[in-house]
């Protein structure tokens, strides 16, 4: 296995959005938080032989972290079509030894049954924009639906909702850390040139 600094320095290739929508919360997850979630992921034995999704890949860039790392399979999965290009081009970037199936699809009535054990990576929409509200909400639903274990990035003051709804879904949150981490100035309502999120990571086991 590769240090996750190693991983790191592999991820920073990975191209952000073309011309993110704001609407859809579409900023790029940074390297050095997709490198720790995979490779916590990894060191709990959740990547290798697992099929991985990431659910609104965005950019790619989680599932091409999981892809380094040995998995079975490995699906990214987003609503809009242009971050799917990106991230079929980030692929050819890291140039990984095999491929991610990438799928258009509504992560809230994800088309996928994944065959054999299944992790979930996810940097969902926050649920921060008008209109976007509980997006993470239904996005862990669907986790709890496909997946055995799930690592999710939420906002911070996610820890009561994110162990309510596990224990709600038959689920249970084993980890929890908080990160964060800089936004590039892409959205007008971003005032300061970089703006810092604080966030919290939680991996979840479905199905206890
Ligand atoms: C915070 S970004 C994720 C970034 C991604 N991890 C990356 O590094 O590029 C949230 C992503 O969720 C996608 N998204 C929002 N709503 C969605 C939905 N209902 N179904 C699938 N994808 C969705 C957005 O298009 C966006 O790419």
């Amino acid at each position: 296995m590769s240090t996750k600094r190693a991983l790191a320095q592999q991820l920073g290739v990975v191209a952000g959005f073309d011309d993110p929508q704001v609407s859809l919360e579409q900023y790029r997850t940074p390297p050095e938080l997709a490198a720790t979630l995979v490779h916590t992921a990894d060191l709990q034995g959740d990547v290798e032989d697992h099929v991985v999704v990431d659910l609104g890949c965005g950019t790619g860039m989680l599932a091409l972290g999981a892809v380094l790392r040995g998995p079975t399979q490995v699906v990214g999965l987003d609503v809009d079509p242009a971050p799917l290009a990106t991230a079929i081009e980030n692929e050819r970037r890291v140039a990984a030894a095999s491929s991610v199936s990438w799928v258009r699809a509504d992560a809230t009535r994800a088309p996928l049954c994944p065959d054999g054990p299944t992790t979930v990576l996810m940097n969902p929409p926050f649920g921060a924009q008008a209109g976007n509200e509980h997006a993470d909400r239904a996005f862990l639903a669907t986790a709890s639906e496909i997946a055995d274990v799930s690592y999710s990035i939420h906002n911070e003051g996610s820890k009561e909702f994110v162990e309510s709804f596990a224990a709600d879904n038959h689920g249970a949150v084993t980890h929890a850390f908080a990160a964060e981490f800089e936004l590039p100035h892409q959205f007008e309502f971003h005032e300061k040139d970089d703006h810092v999120v604080d966030a919290e990571v939680f991996r979840v086991e479905w199905r206890e």
